[in-house]
């Protein structure tokens, strides 16, 4: 399989230059943000619709609620120019996280005739901000989705590294693959090979995988990408488990910067 690393992001020339390009970024990096956000709360208030037991209901509540107070921090942060502030982490369940993300794709992926295998092992818990790392999962869940339009397998791995003291999680899919030429850019901010949204609304702004290596690196993580053309696609993420890294400060996230969990969101009077 052809494998990149990551992409050396380009340098721009002028100060001005990435003054704009940083400002376009952001604004894209937000809307793209804020579609993820829409779908959480569209994809839970359709659950709450269509499970009437209470316990479904409560869940898909605060599921909503959650989101809705995560957009409201966004949208404080950039009207504050927050920049360069440490986003909160804190040790978090990645095997729940990972069923969660599963259950929001549960409807789309069934439609598509997408098989999914989870091999979970036992892990430690990760040092992360959980919304960030679910808004990665689900950018990797959605374009393994669009990779496989007739259907296919997706493999969803969890694991744990001794020698690195990392946590692995791998998101495979058996679907088109990413051509050699094209490999080292899909990094890239704004590099898509997609004409436009799909059915469902999603793909072709090219800030997906951007916006995951943007909050991986911030966790001190690492993404890569092995993929062969014509057989499928696997991107593995490291991360740091929580008792290794609650030692060091967190990283901040750069371009978009959240505010700490512990900001109030506005709510209506
Ligand atoms: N699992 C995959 N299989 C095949 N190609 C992929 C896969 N994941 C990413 N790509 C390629 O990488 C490109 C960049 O992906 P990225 O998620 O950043 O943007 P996008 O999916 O095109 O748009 P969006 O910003 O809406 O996510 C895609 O356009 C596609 O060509
Ligand atoms: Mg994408």
């Amino acid at each position: 399989m052809a494998s990149n690393n990551n992409s050396t992001p380009p340098g721009p020339e002028q100060q001005i230059q990435t003054l704009k390009a940083h400002l376009g970024e952001l604004v894209g990096t937000t809307t793209h943000e804020f579609n993820n956000i829409l779908m959480t709360i569209i994809n839970y208030a359709k659950l709450g619709l269509r499970h009437r037991d209470d316990a479904t209901r409560q869940k898909a509540f605060e599921k909503i609620l959650a989101a809705g107070n995560r957009a409201a921090r966004i949208t404080n942060s950039i009207l504050g120019m927050a920049r360069n502030r440490t986003a909160g982490q804190e040790p978090t369940d990645l095997v729940e996280l990972a069923e969660n993300t599963l259950l929001l794709m549960e409807r789309e992926l069934n439609k598509y005739r997408i098989a999914v295998e989870k091999h979970f092992q036992p892990i430690p818990k990760a040092q992360v901000n959980a919304n960030q790392i679910q808004q990665v999962l689900l950018n990797l869940l959605i374009n393994a989705r669009q990779a496989m339009p007739t259907g296919g397998r997706l493999i969803i791995k969890l694991g744990y590294d001794r020698d690195q003291d990392m946590i692995e999680l791998g998101v495979r899919d058996n679907g088109c693959g990413i051509p050699a030429e094209v490999l080292p850019r899909i990094f890239d901010p704004f590099f898509s090979t997609k004409t436009g949204p799909d059915a469902t609304g999603k793909g072709g702004t090219g800030l997906g995988l951007s916006l995951c290596r943007e909050i991986i690196e911030a966790h001190r993580g690492r993404i890569r990408v092995d993929s062969a053309p014509g057989k499928g696609t696997m991107f593995t993420i490291k991360l740091p488990p929580a008792r290794a890294a609650t030692a060091s400060k967190p990283a901040p996230l750069p371009g978009l910067c959240l505010p700490s969990p512990s900001a109030p969101a506005q709510s209506p009077t």
